[in-house]
């Protein structure tokens, strides 16, 4: 059977925006400034974002249109099977990330539900806890699951294609009608001059922790290191130029995160919430405590968790779609039996995550600064010291600037790697400091 391409220029980015575009932006990120300390990680992770994220992206895409093949097959395509490992580790990232991510789903899910009812309003602190573990913590998960496979099931133009062209412009339209009404609050002046007043002190004076927490963000935001961008790119036709493309994913998932920041912020400031108090749970709690608050805040907080849902059901199609493509190209598996398979798989490696709190950030850290780094630093030194002439090649077509590549080449040769390498360093030392505080200690 041949294989499947995007309909349309328009479907691809959709597509790939929705991948980008999810809890990562709107959960992830303004939980990472607040403990970081607000607009000091702003501005580290913009930079991560432009000198690291957009280049290993173009490196996906590049893998991707050439070989038109999933992360794994794409080293055999271009005759380089030493380097399948490469995509190897980003298929084990890719099922442990969507088997928490699908459990913080289905908190979203429950989330939304209680905005209706009012659940959480008593109190929202333990409501959290009540939630995000325990037997309707699975069943949400498997909720959310089943809502991943039923869209991945009906392949790349009847699933991913039609829903990302109606669920992507519809999550930018809320994140714009939320940030409006959020800067009527009467917190919104301190939360803008928290958020968008960077202090050069602080940059420096955290900037150990500051590195490895921005790049880790600029990596999971744009869905790099796994695989997700090789296997969209994969899908797509000759004609485009990937400059374009990229900037314009890299562009959208930036103003997206940041409208999140805009909308997440003032929130919590008129309510006197401490932005940054508490790790994963803390968004989730303190945006409890302001919609619990705010006149007609159960309405709020429902738009609110329903916009969450659907950019985390984007981008968990995303990366369900990595690992059917490996198994559908190369067992000849039909599409809807693999999904079927891997997503009940997905969902049984995530349940220990959704019965104890303590596995999800075990998950999360090692997924995120460990083995999304090490795929995109080993796709990085593949396309930068062993494919470099087939890769400015690929790029050219469709009309990329010919000084441009060359630019890139040596950022992802040079550059990249040395960024990677230290990021990767630092993210292993504080995941063995992580593991022995938790488990050992
Ligand atoms: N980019 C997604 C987000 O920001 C998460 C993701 C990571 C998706 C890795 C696919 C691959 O939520």
């Amino acid at each position: 059977m041949a294989r499947e391409t995007w309909a349309t220029r328009l479907g691809f980015i959709l597509a790939a925006v929705g991948s980008a575009v999810g809890l990562g932006n709107i959960w992830r990120f303004p939980f990472l400034t607040g403990e970081a300390g607000g607009a000091a990680f702003l501005v580290v992770y913009l930079l991560f974002v432009a000198v690291i994220g957009l280049p290993v992206l173009l490196v996906e895409l590049v893998i991707g249109r050439r070989s038109n093949r999933n992360p794994i097959g794409a080293f055999e395509a271009l005759e380089a099977p030493n380097w399948k490992f490469a995509g190897v580790v980003g298929a084990v990232a890719g099922f442990i990330i969507l088997s928490y991510y699908s459990v913080v789903g289905g908190w979203v899910i429950q989330y939304l539900i209680a905005s209706l009812t009012g659940a959480y309003a008593a109190n929202p602190g333990e409501y959290f806890l009540s939630t995000a573990s325990g037997l309707n913590a699975v069943a949400f998960h498997a909720l959310f699951m089943g809502l991943v496979a039923t869209v991945v099931a009906l392949g790349i133009r009847d699933g991913l294609e039609r829903a990302a062209k109606v669920m992507v412009p519809s999550i930018v339209f809320l994140l714009v009608v939320l940030a409006g009404y959020g800067s009527t609050l009467s917190g919104a002046g301190a939360a803008y001059s928290y958020y968008l007043s960077p202090d050069v002190g602080t940059i420096v004076a955290n900037a150990t922790s500051l590195i490895p927490d921005a790049a880790g963000q600029a990596f999971f935001t744009l869905s790099l290191g796994m695989g997700v961008m090789v296997t969209y790119a994969s899908y797509l036709g000759e004609d485009r130029n990937l400059f374009r493309d990229a900037g314009t994913i890299v562009v959208i998932d930036t103003l997206v995160a940041f409208l999140a920041g805009l909308v997440v912020f003032p929130f919590l400031f008129t309510q006197g919430v401490e932005p940054g108090s508490g790790g994963a749970g803390a968004v989730f709690i303190s945006l409890a405590t302001a919609f619990a608050e705010l006149p007609a805040g159960g309405v709020v907080g429902a738009v609110f968790f329903f916009m969450l849902g659907i950019a985390a059901l984007t981008s968990a199609f995303s990366i369900l779609e990595v690992v059917v493509s490996y198994v559908v190209d190369t067992y000849g598996v039909a599409r809807k039996p693999a999904t079927v398979a891997i997503a009940g798989i997905i969902f049984l490696v995530g349940i220990p995550t959704a019965l104890d709190l303590t596995y999800l950030d075990t998950y999360d850290l090692l997924a995120n600064n460990i083995l999304l780094i090490l795929g995109g630093l080993l796709l990085s030194l593949f396309v930068g010291w062993r494919y470099a002439g087939e890769a400015i090649e690929e790029l050219r077509k469709g009309s990329g600037d010919a000084t441009l590549s060359v630019a890139w080449i040596w950022i992802v040769r040079l550059l990249v790697p040395a960024v990677l390498l230290y990021t990767l360093y630092l993210g292993i030392e504080g995941y063995a400091e992580f593991l022995v505080e938790t488990y050992i200690a």
